[in-house]
């Protein structure tokens, strides 16, 4: 196989640990109150509900039950298992699935609490595939983190390190996969290492494609059909704002992404911290349409180590009213179709702009 080959899962996690545990089976653990309906089962579905059918969920026994967790166990910056006490003295521990767990007749979701489990519970572990190097790379970066006091916590840390590559199927799009594997180029601004360059044949290219698809057999469903009707010239001016408007809340440096978000690569000669975020202008050639509208209703869901949080939160009062003035959705809305159209949103721009010699602030793509 091509990944153990070229050692590319020394960097990269390809499975996340695995932990099967018993519970009573009068007693399964109570899942947190589920949030909106919206955030709550879809983007868990799409990343990884193949994978839950396909693995052995709590069967009832007389009286325990068992379950498997998928994820990652929560530890402290020296990667110690963060640990309590349970009712009975026993070392607890706190799971954070990134797969929904069956627990009896209930589901535990992804991105929000961790599961606890009592060390007795644990009938077996299976540790993570891959990502040795980026775990002895955390470790380090949690000296300087805690050295230099950055404020960033052992979850979001995780974001500084070679990235799991066990969404990637989903994640990206074809096109972009097969450039980065010949080509690789900076994403993650709080990655402290470039993505080695390998001399790959064709074939190699086609087979780790095949492979990252391949994890993955289910693709997701686009969530809203995009048939658009033919729009008049009303309605396209009408979209056209709110796209503006998109743009003006993913520039804003004050509550919305531009906090985290850069929009340009990284510099050379620039060095960033780990809580900078990837540049957003080039989201539309490197992410599915799809995994765009899941990540920003729910990031957690998708990787709960992330840093980033729900900006739109679903039926309640927007972050800010003073950059768009709408309620949530209609922002998420806006800004997805945004970040999935920028470069056509950006010639757009330039093209009903009043005095289109003048002033422009962005480059239209060519
Ligand atoms: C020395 C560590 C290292 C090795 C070995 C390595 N990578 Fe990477 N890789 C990285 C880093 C770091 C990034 C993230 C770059 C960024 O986000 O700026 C990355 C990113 C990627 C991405 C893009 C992930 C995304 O977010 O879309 C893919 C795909 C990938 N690597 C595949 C591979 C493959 C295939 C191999 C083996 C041929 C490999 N990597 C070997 C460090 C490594
Ligand atoms: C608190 C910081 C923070 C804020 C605020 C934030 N993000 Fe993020 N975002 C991140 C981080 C960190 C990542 C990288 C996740 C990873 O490691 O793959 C990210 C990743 C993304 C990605 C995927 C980029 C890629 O190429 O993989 C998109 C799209 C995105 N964010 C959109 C948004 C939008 C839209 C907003 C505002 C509505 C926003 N983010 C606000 C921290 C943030």
């Amino acid at each position: 196989m091509v990944i153990e080959r070229h050692g590319c899962d020394r960097c990269h996690m390809l499975h996340p640990e695995k932990w099967t545990f018993r519970y009573l089976t009068e007693e399964p653990p109570e899942p947190p109150i589920a949030p909106q309906p919206e955030t709550q089962a879809q983007p868990q579905d799409i990343v990884g509900s193949a994978q839950v059918r396909g693995e052995p969920v709590s069967a009832p026994l007389s009286v325990f039950s068992f379950g498997v967790v998928v994820g990652r166990p929560q530890r402290d910056f020296s990667g110690r298992l963060l640990e309590d006490v349970d009712d009975w003295d026993n070392p607890l521990y706190f799971f954070e699935p990134w797969r929904p767990v069956r627990v009896g007749n209930k589901i535990w979701p992804v991105g929000q609490a961790a599961l606890p489990i009592a060390k007795p519970q644990i009938t077996g572990i299976t540790p993570q595939d891959g990502g040795e190097w980026a775990n002895q790379l955390y470790g380090r970066l949690a000296e300087y983190a805690q050295r230099l006091t950055f404020n960033v916590g052992p979850s979001e840390l995780w974001g500084a390190v070679p990235p799991p590559l066990c969404y990637e199927g989903v994640a990206v799009q074809e096109a972009w996969l097969r450039a980065f594997l010949r080509r690789p180029v900076s994403i993650r601004p709080a990655v402290p290492l470039a993505m080695p360059l390998y001399e790959l044949s064709a074939q190699e290219v086609d087979r780790l494609v095949d492979y990252f698809q391949a994890v993955h057999s289910m693709m997701p469903e686009p969530e809203e059909p995009v048939a658009r009707q033919p729009e008049g010239a009303a309605q396209q001016q009408e979209r056209f704002r709110r796209l503006e408007l998109a743009e003006k809340l993913i520039h804003d440096t004050k509550t919305y992404c531009g906090k985290c978000h850069r929009f340009a690569a990284v510099g050379a000669g620039e060095l960033a911290t780990p809580n900078e975020a990837p540049a957003l202008d080039e989201v539309y050639r490197r992410l599915q349409v799809t995994y765009i509208s899941e990540w920003v209703k729910n990031p957690r869901a998708i990787l709960p180590y992330t840093a980033m949080p729900i900006n739109f939160p679903p039926g309640e009062e927007p972050l800010d009213r003073s950059v768009f003035d709408a309620p949530p959705d209609q922002q998420r809305q806006a800004v997805v179709e945004l970040l999935q159209n920028y470069d056509r949103y950006l010639r757009q721009k330039y093209h009903f702009s009043p005095d289109a010699s003048g002033e422009r602030t962005t480059e239209p793509r060519p």
